[in-house]
């Protein structure tokens, strides 16, 4: 299995990121044959117009990731533009792409919905994104649901290039993750930076328990009986608890007679305590960032080796270089 993943340095992680991805990342990187994983920066520029932020988000991002246990001994972490073999291959691909595929992916089609104005670089987002696919011989693409329709668009621009021209990409496809893992945010809707409902995963203890006790729950008396099933500070809560912690809050919740601001208080200092050793990890990291940097840079040369190999497959066989052996 070669495993590959991308994820944009949009921000600081929050919960949902760490479950809903970086978890499978982590667990991945030990299953598969070969796992790389990279910051997908091109991509986040189509967003990101602050060149201090882009950069600073991109090498954050990483040494989060780092710090909760990606480690670089056992997969290949890199950003995605120090890997320009894979924006020569976009190319490629792009030629052969029809207009009609990309009009219809869902981050275009919502923004021209939304009568908002779209780049040619928010229009040709799955051709970058197959291309960094496709460049590493991937077979296997851990995502969130939102993603399926883009590696569906690489299957179709792999399987084309191949009928016109030879054998030459290896077809992926989507691992979608643990839907379960859906976090909610501390307004109950799914948690994402895009609704402000998010927790962040290297926030420090007294910060994050402000942030949780803000957590949006009903206004039901104390004494009143709860189902701690599709309770969202129920989730949260599971998210960190064990077994044990589960079915004891889950029997209190039944029972009825207890505060929102006690679960509260004790998922804080749950969360507080699960992410302790990766903040540590993180601060160390901070304190040497030339062990970042070594990182990424050591990612990037094993990724473009693999990447200019893949590239020259696809030039000899649509005729920009010379053909290897006879035909
Ligand atoms: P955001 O919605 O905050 O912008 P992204 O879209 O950048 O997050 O998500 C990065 C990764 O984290 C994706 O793989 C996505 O599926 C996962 N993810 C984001 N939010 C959640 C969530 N609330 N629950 C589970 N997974 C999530
Ligand atoms: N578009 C993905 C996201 O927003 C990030 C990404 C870029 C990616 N290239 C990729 C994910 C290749 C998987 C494979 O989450």
């Amino acid at each position: 299995m070669r495993v590959l993943s991308g994820i944009q340095p949009t921000g600081p992680f929050h919960w949902g990121n760490y479950f809903g991805a970086i978890r499978q990342y982590i667990q991945l990187q030990d299953e598969a044959d070969q796992a790389f994983y990279f910051l997908a920066n091109l991509h986040a520029l189509t967003t990101i117009r602050q060149r201090e932020q882009l950069w600073e988000q991109t090498l954050e991002a990483a040494t989060e990731l780092v710090a909760l246990g990606l480690d670089p001994d056992r997969a290949t972490l890199f950003v995605q533009s120090d890997v320009p073999e894979v924006s020569e291959l976009c190319w490629l691909l792009m030629t052969g792409t029809p207009m009609g595929l990309l009009e219809r992916c869902h981050a275009y089609k919502e923004k021209k919905a939304r009568g908002l104005p779209a780049d040619a670089g928010l229009f040709t987002y799955p051709v970058l994104m197959a291309a960094d696919i496709l460049a590493y011989d991937s077979d296997t693409v851990p995502v969130g649901e939102d993603q399926v329709q883009h590696i569906e668009v690489c299957r179709d621009l792999a399987a084309s290039f191949n009928h016109q021209f030879g054998e030459v990409f290896v077809l992926p496809k989507a691992k979608v993750l643990d839907t379960s893992a859906r976090v909610p945010g501390t307004d109950g809707e799914k948690m994402s930076k895009s609704y402000g409902n998010t927790l962040a995963v290297f926030e420090e203890p007294g910060p994050l328990k402000k942030q949780v006790m803000r957590i949006v729950t009903d206004s039901r008396p104390m004494e009143e009986p709860k189902e701690p099933e599709g309770d969202h500070l129920y989730q949260l809560f599971s998210l960190f608890a064990d077994q044990a912690q589960q079915e004891e809050l889950a029997a209190t919740y039944r029972r009825g007679g207890f505060g929102y601001g006690e679960v509260k208080k004790r998922l804080a200092a749950l969360a507080a305590d699960f992410f302790a050793e990766a903040r540590q990890r993180r601060d160390e990291l901070k304190a040497k960032p030339a062990t970042i940097r070594e990182i990424l840079g050591d990612g990037a040369a094993a990724a473009r080796r693999k990447a200019a190999e893949v590239l020259r497959r696809a030039q000899e066989a649509c005729g920009v270089k010379p053909p290897k052996g006879p035909r």
